[in-house]
């Protein structure tokens, strides 16, 4: 526990001097589909409301103005069997009410699916795994973990993210609140979604499907980048992995262990698919799908026993000697 406690506080320090938009709210939200599903919600809720206020008022009304009274008889009042108008009132109203949400929530529907795609967007193929996300940028030779780099797309100059979603497993979701509404991720299918995020910085988000023991620690971040940053990313991730000539014994270490058949470093006979690919592993701001801080230390512990700090992680504990892990540490760290 203390352990989170101190990870927790040490994700103040994950920014790298980027807006946090940490307060994942689906009422502010900073991209058009978050937008057109928030001002949808307040639709369906200003009609809900109204109808509960007159449903409650004419109940109350009616409890006080029809309560039992001590100076009349208990006999039954007069019955109506019958009324064609409130007959017709009591069905034509919710028809109509039912008329109108439905189609204001399908045109929002439509317009959000069928958003013609510009040349310019950009493409990313995200995968659900339990418990972290892969992002794959298609043609690009790119592929990055648990935080996805997509370009600010403003008024002026308008770039969308158009993005493909799968699972390596079981069901997930995919739920920024600031930026669009969830689209589940569904093994053997590929579902689509797109975001057009007017401010940059790093937007929170959750896996929003139960997936397992780790399903509460299946965290998204968004970083925003403006046009030159994320140019200028999207440039160092497609190098393969800085050659390490400081270090050789240390990269000879990993290349000796398991790690290499779950991990794929860019460049190197480690092609594992299973987990995150580590080419540029410092680049990210976190570890374990958003849960810790990034640094030598925390990656010490992470490697040591993942147990520790995500039980049920599919990454097990590797028993390495003390020699073994500084190695295996001061070869990932140069994976910058
Ligand atoms: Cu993935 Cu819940």
């Amino acid at each position: 526990m203390l352990w989170l406690a101190l990870a927790w506080l040490g994700l103040a320090a994950e920014s790298r001097g980027q807006t946090v938009h940490a307060i994942a709210d689906m009422f502010k939200p900073l991209a058009s589909p978050a937008s057109a599903v928030r001002d949808l919600s307040y639709l369906v809720f200003a009609i809900c409301g109204a109808i509960f206020v007159v449903v409650a008022s004419l109940l109350t009304y009616a409890l006080i103005r029809f309560r039992r009274r001590a100076h009349l008889d208990d006999s039954e009042p007069p019955q109506v069997y019958g009324s064609n108008q409130i007959e017709i009132a009591w069905t034509v109203i919710p028809v109509l009410i039912v008329f109108v949400l439905t189609m204001t929530t399908a045109r929002v529907i439509a317009a959000l699916q069928d958003k013609p795609q510009p040349a310019n967007a950009v493409q990313v193929t995200v995968i659900g795994h339990q418990w972290w996300w892969e992002f794959r940028y298609p043609g690009l030779d790119v592929v990055t973990a648990n935080e996805m780099h997509i370009p600010v797309s403003t008024r002026a100059n308008e770039r969308p993210s158009f993005l493909t979603l799968e699972s390596a497993d079981v069901a997930h979701s995919f739920w920024v609140p600031q930026l669009a509404g969830k689209t589940d991720v569904i093994p053997n299918r590929a579902n689509h979604m797109w975001l057009d995020p007017h401010e940059t910085g790093i937007y929170y988000g959750n896996c929003a499907e139960y997936c397992g023991t780790q399903h509460a620690n299946m965290l998204i971040r968004v970083v925003v980048d403006s046009a030159e940053d994320f140019d200028k990313w999207l440039a160092h991730q497609k190098q393969p992995a800085a050659a390490d000539a400081s270090a050789p014994a240390a990269r000879a270490a990993f290349f000796g262990l398991a790690c290499v058949t779950c991990h794929t470093v860019k460049g190197t006979r480690a092609i594992g698919a299973f987990g995150p690919d580590l080419t540029h592993l410092m680049s990210r701001g976190t570890l374990a799908s958003g849960m810790i801080p990034n640094t030598p230390e925390t990656l010490r512990s992470w490697v040591n026993d993942p147990q520790v700090i995500k039980p049920g992680s599919l990454m097990p504990a590797m028993q390495l000697t003390d020699q073994e892990l500084a190695q295996v540490i001061a070869y990932l760290t140069t994976l910058q």
